[in-house]
């Protein structure tokens, strides 16, 4: 095997989700300090820069010039190298957030045990059943009370609708959690939170079969009551499957406690051996594989520099084939460019660092001079190609959106066409009317203050915003066979359109769609755009 070959083949590409709060910072110090990426746990964010006001944000934006969000963290452990993409939450949320998975392999879905299945886990794991990505699962914070772990299991398979098929399996939570029990090796390995962040301390682990030893540690109640859960799960749930993992139809779930790092080595060994290298993408000409020889490589975001003074923008960019190596020369499909990425560098946290060989698997950020827009296609001169492309997301939130003063439609026109363009909103009309009414859709309602900011700062143009109070959108999937004007609708639905001409409905409640749905039984609604 060439030594390229050798490279791809031990890249792992993967994204944590979770909804704010469950664990994923903690989870991710954790990992790293196995790959001894960090000495000690607690360099991943500060939690300040986690947790920041609006205020804070712009602040941060403009010091550091680029998003302190954005991280896109990559080690080496146990010979493979791993790169993990974080998935803003909080305020941060945002469409970015969405797209984020597109450019991984696999999903480390985090879940408090106390709290079960929270909305934004719910969001985030849709985008990775469209995408039929396979999906890991760590419940987390077992050294809390828990719910109960049957129930839980019942909440994913009902909520999410993935079966599950626990790996380990805990014994009690909070103060009287024991640890947990492996069901491949049939042994208990006690938890300790003596280890608490760091990576010394061996853990113990008894054999099933040692029932006195096991007895002592944690006592016969325990021991009885894993005895009969350990049968009825053997009897109930369903088997490991790796073709079904893979397919993402099968979720494999793991305990632990990442605050006191224990069940995050064991959930990482697993994990490592069940996920995929990385996965070939669909063009416009099959699909690319990662093996291939010439590189190739799609845009999955853009960040705009908040800093006057570098008006510049960044293009994240995943490799999906080949290798990639500084100054040389690719193509850009969409403008149909022979150009050099310059200044490639891999975002550690918020640290930036120049690379001069990245691979397919790999993620990098390169300096956009405005060219990029999500999902370009990025692939070596003589090639040419799409990718398939990433579909837009339903924003949650809307607005309409005029410019202050009238003399400057130009540049209202202009920054927010441009800002639309990097992904960070999106723009809509009315259905009926011209460009002269402007709806605004985002995912997460920080990004109406980042337009409003940037419109003045970048583009001096002051606006007026005025909150719409749809938090629905579909679009419509077969549009050709439909007649918008002839919809029945709900009296709070609104048609608007897409810059291309697209037909949107907006709504404010769930009910109104199931309603419209009803009443136009030829209507198909999808949740991501084209
Ligand atoms: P997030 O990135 O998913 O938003 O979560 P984060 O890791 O920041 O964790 C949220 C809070 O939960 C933090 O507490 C963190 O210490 C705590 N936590 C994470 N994992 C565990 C665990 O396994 N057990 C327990 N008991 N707590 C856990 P915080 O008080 O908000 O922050 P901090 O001041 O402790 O840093």
């Amino acid at each position: 095997m060439s030594n390229y070959q050798a490279e791809i083949n031990k890249r792992r590409t993967f994204a944590i989700i979770s909804h704010p709060d469950a664990g994923k910072t903690t989870l991710t110090e954790k990992f790293l300090l196995y790959g001894g990426a960090i000495n000690l746990a607690g360099s991943v964010k500060g939690k300040a820069t986690a947790r920041h006001a609006v205020s804070d944000w712009m602040e941060i934006e403009k010091e550091r010039g680029i998003s302190v969000t954005s991280s896109v963290l990559q080690f080496e452990y146990d010979g493979f190298c791993i790169n993990i993409l974080d998935t803003p939450g909080h305020q941060d949320f945002s469409e970015d957030t969405y797209r984020t998975l597109m450019a991984a392999d696999s999903a480390v879905m985090v879940i408090d045990g106390s709290k079960g299945v929270e909305a934004q886990t719910r969001k985030l794991f849709k985008v990775c059943v469209m995408r039929h990505i396979p999906i890991f699962t760590f419940i987390n914070k077992m050294d809390r009370d828990a719910n109960d772990t049957f129930d839980l299991l019942d909440e994913i398979e009902k909520e999410l609708g993935i079966a599950t098929c626990p790996i380990n399996w805990p014994i009690g939570s909070g103060k009287r959690f024991k640890g947990i029990y492996e069901r491949d090796t049939r042994s208990v390995v006690t938890f300790s939170d003596t280890e608490k962040g760091t990576k010394e301390g061996e853990e113990t682990r008894i054999s099933i079969t040692e029932e006195e030893q096991l007895n002592k540690v944690i006592g016969e109640d325990f021991l009885d009551q894993l005895d009969q859960e350990i049968a009825l799960l053997d009897g109930a749930s369903a088997e490991y499957d790796i073709e079904q993992i893979r397919r993402g139809e099968l979720t494999p779930v793991f305990f632990g406690s990442a605050l006191t790092n224990f069940g995050v080595e064991i959930f990482l060994h697993h994990f490592l051996k069940m996920t995929t290298t990385p996965l070939p993408r669909q063009a416009d000409i099959g699909m690319i594989y990662p093996l291939e020889k010439e590189f190739s490589a799609f845009v999955f975001k853009i960040q705009a520099n908040m800093n006057k003074a570098h008006r510049d923008r960044i293009a994240f960019i995943r490799i999906t084939s080949g290798k990639f190596e500084a100054g040389m020369e690719v193509k850009h499909v969409q403008g149909n460019r022979v150009m050099r990425l310059s200044q490639p560098q891999q975002i550690m946290a918020s640290e930036r660092k120049i690379l001069d060989e990245a691979y397919a698997g790999d993620i990098i950020g390169v300096f956009d001079p405005g060219i990029f827009s999500i999902g370009d296609t990025i692939c070596m001169p003589n090639d040419s190609f799409l990718f398939a492309g990433i579909p837009t997301f339903a924003p949650e939130h809307f607005a309409r959106v005029r410019q202050m003063d009238t003399m400057k439609r130009k540049q209202f026109i202009k920054g927010i066409s441009q800002i639309a363009q990097e992904g960070a909103i999106q723009i809509f009309q009315e259905y009926n009317t011209g460009m002269e009414e402007i709806i605004v859709g985002v995912v997460g309602v920080l990004q109406f203050e980042v337009l409003k900011y940037r419109l003045e700062n970048e583009y001096n143009v002051e606006i007026r915003m005025e909150k719409l109070p749809y938090e629905y959108i579909r679009w419509i999937e077969n549009k050709e066979e439909v007649d918008l004007d002839k919809l029945i609708g709900t009296s709070d639905m609104k048609k608007i359109k897409d810059l291309k001409g697209n037909p949107l409905l907006l709504f404010i409640n769930q009910w109104s769609i199931g309603m419209t749905l009803d009443r136009n039984k030829e209507l198909r609604f999808s949740e991501f755009g084209r």
